[in-house]
């Protein structure tokens, strides 16, 4: 007998979302139609220079946009379900254990009057039930998977106790805690040294495996992406730029700027015969201020008077690798 199984529905799909902010210069929108899928198991990596947007990106799937700012258009599903028909109650009660987030300061994550111990276990009490001493044993036990010696003795100590490297680590720990579904991790190992950065990649592989989780991984350093994640989006000025499988967007990117930012890259450049490193010129624009067309046009070696009022949209040349530059490649 043939079986017949549907395609699996992405466990987070994304779609057109918008979100706008304000500063100085004025309303704009930090994200702009922003499209991406995470599939059950998939690690997306989001690349892409400071102020693109990688953060509020993922801060406006929690609904956690910094006030006035707002999510202004797009559509969001987590489990084939509309996140506008969930209530506060329930995204509050997701937050922390179905979806966690690494923030990347996680300076202002943890409340200076407390232990952590009492930060970690308040976590452990309100999204998995446990008591006082299931909750301490776990905690320890947390701190000691995220590489802290000493955990139950460091439990009794205040953030300000602690070094950054260890502070990012126990936000490490209270993010894992609940084997979430996704975990947004925004930066997670940047504040670390190489070897406590591999065996925190390591943990979140491990856990990846064990448990299917999903993870949305925002770095600086496409080495890490490129070990750690299957997708890879790649964002400038708001806008989703190009997007599809590691091994091809590292391989052969089609985007100008993904080919920039990777030429940019010297992990990537092992072996002899290389031409020496290029860095994209120019700056990234004005968020409040960008170019009619695509915002990238004024720094793309491949410009021409066309891009000054093409859409911005990923193609479909590719199977499952869109590029928006229609031009190029
Ligand atoms: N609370 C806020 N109010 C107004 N503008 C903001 C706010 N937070 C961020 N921005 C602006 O929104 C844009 C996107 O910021 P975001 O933090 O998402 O960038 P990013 O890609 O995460 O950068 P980085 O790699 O440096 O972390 C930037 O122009 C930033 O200055
Ligand atoms: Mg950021």
């Amino acid at each position: 007998m043939m079986s017949h199984t549907p395609p699996a529905n992405p466990l987070l799909d994304v779609r057109d979302l918008s979100v706008g902010l304000t500063n100085r210069h004025g309303a704009f929108l930090a994200a702009d139609r922003v499209t991406l899928q995470v599939k059950t198991g998939q690690s997306l990596g989001l690349l892409g220079e400071s102020g693109c947007g990688k953060s509020i990106t993922l801060r406006a799937l929690l609904g956690l946009v910094p006030h006035p700012g707002e999510i202004v258009g797009g559509h969001i599903e987590w489990k084939g379900r509309d996140w506008r028909s969930f209530s506060r109650r329930e995204i509050m009660k997701m937050r922390g254990k179905e979806i966690a987030m690494i923030f990347q300061d996680p300076a202002s994550c943890l409340n200076p009057v407390f232990t952590i111990g009492d930060q970690i276990t308040e976590t452990l009490r309100l999204k998995l039930g446990l008591r006082s001493k299931a909750a301490q044993t776990y905690a320890a036990d947390l701190l000691d998977q995220v590489g802290i010696p000493a955990p139950a003795e460091r439990l009794r100590l205040y953030p300000h106790e602690l070094s950054g490297g260890m502070r990012q680590r126990v936000m490490i720990a209270i993010a894992i805690a609940t084997e979430p579904d996704l975990l947004l991790a925004d930066e997670p190992t940047t504040a670390l040294d190489v070897t406590i950065q591999d065996q925190i990649l390591n943990l979140l592989a491990r856990l990846k495996d064990r448990t299917s989780m999903s993870m949305i991984l925002v770095s600086h350093d496409v080495g890490v992406v490129a070990q750690n994640c299957d997708v890879i989006a790649v964002m400038y000025a708001g806008r989703i730029m190009e997007s599809g499988p590691a091994r091809e967007i590292l391989e052969a990117p089609r985007h100008p700027y993904t080919r920039g930012l990777l030429a940019a890259i010297p992990q990537l450049r092992v072996g002899a015969g290389r031409p020496p490193l290029k860095t994209i010129a120019g700056l990234p624009p004005n968020p409040a201020a960008l170019p009619q067309g695509c915002p990238f046009q004024p720094r793309c070696p491949s410009a021409r008077s066309e891009c000054g009022t093409i859409p911005v949209t990923l193609d479909r040349k590719l199977p499952g690798h869109g590029s928006a530059c229609p031009f190029v490649n």
